[in-house]
Order: structure tokens, then sequence, then C-alpha cells
């Protein structure tokens, strides 16, 4: 049961698809609620989670920490942070009794959650005109259901986009994209997209290509496909200044970027220096920004990633005059502990600083908004366009989409990576929690990159990174320009073990892309904590370094260096699958309780439920050459049972046809049988 409740005089932000009409907002249930809507506070009671928030930090359970919605370029991922690249403003109290919030404001958004007190949850929203979502529900799964409802069904990529990606900062021409495709297929690991970041383009300016590195961008585009590698290029939000550049031009003449208070055309640097930002939040400039995306989908393009989009600001023009004038200054000055301090940290107040975000404006409706009253929607928007414009310019094809930025709604248009982490072990770990999270809030098609953004990676990182990567649906190893090379084929003797363990996630495709898709065609979550599963498992309440992935797996990834097994808490019996490879694995069965489990580095831990099935294909270099009439099955049965198998043809939206569905029969006598399908199949 959804209840809505408006305050103030909201902006419409397009977070949510159902009409439900407002209520008079005096009983909220347990919600207290401050005169003017600014404060929204409830009682936490000792055994109560809080789960939500979508991209942010620290654990599954948000107690314990203040948290602010307000989409930030940041790439220092740490502890003691508030705000990430999303603005995920969804959460559901969990104890005895259990609703969830949605607060659809589209500014910055504070969440203290027994962080000031113990006992207290404190959202506030400074300015206070928004909707108020109250849902209830019998179980966090329903209350997630009916949020998902709400807010519309997660994007759905095409097949090929579950397969391995390998990006870095940035692979440069022709030349070293060709020989990264040699050496993975020379050394067997599994391939299906690389990314093409910032430099591929003519010196930073979207929907341009460098004709020097790539000659023959079409043409190429083409040899990668009949590779079987898509080319998945970057597009940043902010657009070049520069006279005789034809996506400025245009956008000039036409009004499309956001405006400064004197009505012109507002500038900062982002990459390519002076840049405008295209005004998104207008469904004219939507259009005209996501047209630009068929240029390169007329090359041949079938994905890309959105980027900067908070939007990121290096600096303003007007900050740097100030900036400068300011260390002026300080020139010949005696700098003792104040003033050495303030001036080490003026050219640090130049990036991002809020005094830009509140000078620019949107036209949203003919009425000018200050972008830091709508800040969140940035990133959302600029995705939106992108998804806009290729249901006009290749309806009925899905296009691989994900964003930086993000606010709820989004989802709709696209996934998420997680930006730039850091090459740590903590993140690594940061991931695994923010997995469940984000996919409450419908964004089921995400990731992190693999091995680590910023700093220099180690061949053991790497390895326990793809091993909880091969479970996530975008699976992507990125690095920055200036860390140690990360590609599979750089760690000497490991590539071999990389490989094995790439393979296992296409081994597991069937399952993880029907699982996938079954979450959301039903609004359902592909990724769930265990207490989502066993609300009444009070150790299984606390375990945040477990993951049910989909409804017949449960994965434990080791996160720690050096660790040659782990601690792992069975809510009930299963099957311990210990993978090395596709044909390389031991099975045990474990009672439910705690178990040390041994998992050596190059060993994958999948525990199969009781009575559940996992469908397998025998594995392949690419998601295209995967055999699917020739499956196997995975299963922890005593009695038989069922699983629903969904598969359809990866790349058009015909997710309805009734032959995508089969049901898989395993029956007591130990006989598969799998309807509407006539290929092989076997147990293993
Ligand atoms: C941003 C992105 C990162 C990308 C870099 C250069 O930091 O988050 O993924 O590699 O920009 O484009």
């Amino acid at each position: 049961m959804i209840r809505k409740f408006v305050f103030g005089t909201p902006i419409n932000t397009d977070a949510t698809v159902l009409h439900i009409p407002a209520e008079d907002p005096q009983d909220i249930g347990e919600v207290i609620l401050s005169g003017d809507g600014s404060e929204l506070s409830c009682k936490l009671e000792e055994q109560d989670i809080v789960y939500g928030l979508g991209e942010q930090v620290r654990g599954i359970n948000k107690r314990g920490w203040s948290y602010a919605s307000n989409c930030a370029d940041d790439p220092l991922h740490t502890e003691g942070k508030h705000s990430l690249y999303g603005a995920h403003n969804f959460l559901i109290i969990d104890g005895r009794r259990c609703f969830g919030l949605f607060i659809d404001a589209p500014g910055k958004v504070c969440f203290d959650i027994g962080y000031t007190e113990h006992e207290k949850m404190l959202i506030t929203i400074p300015e206070p005109d928004y909707v108020l979502y109250y849902i209830a529900g019998a179980s966090v799964t329903e209350i997630v259901r009916e949020f998902r409802k709400l807010t519309g069904r997660s994007y759905i990529p095409p097949k090929w986009a579950f397969g391995f990606g390998q990006s870095r900062w940035s692979y440069m021409n022709e030349e070293e994209i060709r020989e990264l495709v040699r050496e993975y297929r020379d050394n067997g690991i599994p391939l299906d997209s690389i990314y093409l970041d910032i430099d591929y383009m003519d010196h930073y300016k979207d929907f341009t290509v460098n004709e020097e590195a790539f000659p023959d961008f079409p043409g190429f585009i083409k040899e990668m496909q009949n590779e079987r590698i898509h080319l998945v290029p970057i597009i940043d939000a902010g657009v070049k200044q520069e006279a005789g550049y034809s996506v400025y031009e245009e956008g000039t003449a036409e009004n499309c970027f956001c405006k400064d208070s004197d009505g012109k055309d507002f500038v900062a640097a982002v990459w390519p220096g002076k840049a405008l930002f295209p005004d998104v939040l207008n469904p004219k400039v939507r259009v005209w920004f996501g047209n630009h995306y068929k240029e390169l989908i007329d090359a041949g393009i079938e994905g890309f990633w959105n980027d900067m989009n908070e939007p990121a600001i290096f600096y303003s023009e007007k900050r740097l005059r100030k900036v400068f004038g300011q260390i002026e200054a300080y020139k010949g000055k005696n700098l003792d502990i104040k003033s050495f301090f303030e001036f080490k940290d003026l050219v640090g107040s130049l990036d991002n600083n809020p005094e830009d975000y509140a000078s620019f404006y949107h036209d949203m409706d003919g009425k000018k908004v200050r972008h830091d009253r709508v800040h969140n929607l940035f990133g959302f928007n600029m995705t939106r366009a992108a998804g806009e414009a290729f249901d006009r310019l290749a309806p009925g094809k899905r296009i691989l989409m994900f964003s930086r930025s993000s606010y709820i709604g989004m989802h709709r248009y696209g996934g998420i990576w997680t930006g730039d982490n850091r090459a740590w072990w903590s993140h690594l770990e940061l991931s695994i929690k923010q997995m469940p999270s984000l996919n409450m809030c419908g964004f089921l098609f995400c990731g992190s990159d693999i091995g680590g953004f910023g700093d220099d990676t180690t061949p053991d990182l790497m390895m326990r990174w793809l091993e909880f990567g091969i479970f996530t649906p975008l699976m992507r190893s990125h690095s920055a320009q200036g860390t140690r090379l990360q590609e599979l084929t750089r760690f000497g003797n490991f590539t071999q073990d990389y490989a094995r363990i790439v393979s296992l996630r296409y081994m597991l495709m069937p399952y993880i892309y029907s699982e996938y898709m079954k979450a959301a065609l039903k609004d359902a979550m592909y990724i769930r904590p265990l207490s989502f599963e066993y609300p009444r498992d009070e150790r299984a309440r606390t375990v945040e370094d477990q993951l049910l992935v989909g409804e017949s797996i449960m994965i434990a990834p080791v996160y720690q260096q050096n660790a040659l097994g782990r601690y792992v808490y069975l809510p009930e019996k299963m099957k311990l699958y210990r993978f090395r490879s596709e044909c390389d694995y031991d099975i045990e069965v474990l009672q439910a309780g705690d178990h040390y489990v041994k998992a050596d580095l190059c060993e994958v831990l999948l525990f199969v439920r009781p009575d559940k099935l996992v469908i397998l294909s025998r594995g392949a270099k690419s998601v295209s050459q995967i055999n699917t009439n020739q499956l196997y099955l995975m299963d922890y049965s005593e009695n038989g049972a069922k699983y629903d198998w969904y598969d359809d043809d990866g790349v058009s939206k015909t997710y309805a046809l009734p032959q995508n569905w089969h049901t898989v029969c395993l029956d007591e006598k130990g006989t598969v049988s799998i309807g509407n399908y006539e290929g092989m199949v076997n147990r293993i």
C-alpha cells in the first residue's frame, strides 16, 4: 500500500510512473513531521534495520551514520564521506514494523540514521518542496516490489552487455585495441566489449572521433563486431566551447545550454577546458542532445556510458578569477598555522564548489530554476535524453547505457557503475554491500570497476574482485590513467587463472541472464541480502558479506588480502560448489550454521540452496557463442525441483513472448525435462 503526501510546491521529477492521489499530511504512520515539512523523524528501535539509499558509503544496514543525497564527483569513497554519485532517497525501516519511505526531492536531502541519536532517524529536506511516499507492506520484499511498481520497470540491456568488458582510461587507438583483443583471444579469456574512454574523441568533444587514432571508425567498429567485440564509447556531460564545433554551435544557436544569472551560457571547465552543460531538464534539449547519439549509432555503436554528469565542474570562470586574486594576496606573507591551510585549500576549492552549483539555471516549463534546487536530476536526465533518443532512433532494439550520476527514475533508462573506486580491498567490500542497496532502488544493471579504478591493483585483488564480479550484471574491469596496467594479461602466471574465473561467468550466463530478466520483469531484486529471504533468522539479519544471487544461489566472496578462506553463515543447509574452473570443482553439503570454508585464491565459493536449480552453459568466449542447445543443471535437490528459465534473443524488446519462458523440472528420480525446449540438458 502506497500513500502519497505533498509538501510545498514540488518540481516534477518524473521519478514515478503511477498516479496516486495525495493525502493530507496529518498522519504519516510512525513518521513525525516538523511544521514546514523540512524534517521527518522516526524512532528507531534496537532491532530495527534501515535498508536503502542505493549508492552510498558503509554497509547494507545504513544505521549509525549520516548521509546526504547530493550527487558528488568525489573519487575518494571513504567511510567518512556522506555522498557519492547517486541520489537514491528510498529506504526501508525493518523491525517490529516494516515500512518504506521515498522522498522525491530533486535537491539535497540529509539522512541522519541513528548518527546523532542512536534511537532516532532524522531526514532533513532543506528545500521542503517535495513528495513523500510512505510504503507499507508485510515484508521488505513486498515493500521493494511496491516501490518498484511506483517507479517503473528497470532498464534491460542487450544480452552481450552481460559479457565481460575491458576498459582503461584510455585505449588510445585502433592498434592498441586490436592487440588487446588478440591477447585476450590467444589466452582464452572471454570478452564481449571494450570501452572507449575520453581519448577516442577529438579533443574531448562529445560525439566526435579522433581521426588520427581511428581513421575509419565505422570500419573499425565492424572489424571488432566480426571479432564479437562491442566498442562502448564514453559521453561526457560538458560540451566543449569551441567555435566551429557543430554541437557547440548548434547548442548555443538553439539555446540548449544552462544559463548563468544574467541569462548568458554558463561556462565551466571539464576535460576539454571550457565547456557548457546541455540543459537536459528541458525536454526540447533532451531531444537535441539525444539525437547526437545517432552519429555514433549510425557508425555501428550499440552501447554508451555517460560520465561526469553530476555534473562535475573543475572550475567556473568566475571562481578561477577569484581564486587567482586570493592567491595573489598571500604573496610575501608569513604563512602561519591558519593562513597556510587557507592558502593550501584555495586551489582545492575550485572544483565542484557549491557556490557554482547555485549560480546556473535550467529552463523547466518556461520557469528559471536554479541548478542546486534540482541538482540530483542532472545525470538522470542526461541518461534519459539518451534513452528517449534510443527509442526514437532504434525502436525495438536494446542499447547498452549506464551512467555515473543518477536519481531514482533513471533506472528506467540505464544502469550505473559505481564510479571512481580504488584498488583497495575495502572497496571490493564496499561494492559487495552496494549491490543489494542499488537493486532495491531499481538499479539492477550495475557493477563496480573491477580491480579498482584509482591506485595500483595487485594480482590477488584482481582475482578476488573478478570472483565477485562474475555475479554482478555489469562485469567490467576499468582503471585510471597513470595506474598499473590492469588488463588480465598483465600479471604473468595469473592470466590462465583469470581466464578460468571469467569463464565461470559464461558458464553461469543462462542463470544470470534469466534471474536478471525475471527481476526486471517482475519488479524484484537480482541481488539480495540474506535478511530479505530469511527475515526471522536473527543471525542472517546481520550478515552483510554474503548475498543471494537470484533464487537459487548464495555467494560468499572473499575480500581480505591473503585470506585462504572465510567464515560463512548458512541459514539453511546448502550445497557448496568450490569452483576452480567450469570442469574443476568440488562439492560439499553443509548444514545450517557457521562454517569456516576454505577458498584458495583461484577458487569461487558458490552455494546452491535446497530444492533449487541453476541452469548453466558449457561456457564460451563471448555471449553470442553460448550454446543454449546444450545446457547443464547444478542442483541441490533431494525431492525434485522446478525452475522458471527465461531466455530470449537478447536484442529485441519482445520480453512477453511465451517462448521466452521454459519450465525446468527435475523429478525425484533425477530426470530433467525442460518445457518448450528442444536442446539437451544434463545434470553436473
Ligand atoms: C571519470 C570516470 C572514469 C573515467 C574518467 C576519464 O573519472 O569516472 O571512469 O575513466 O573520468 O574519462
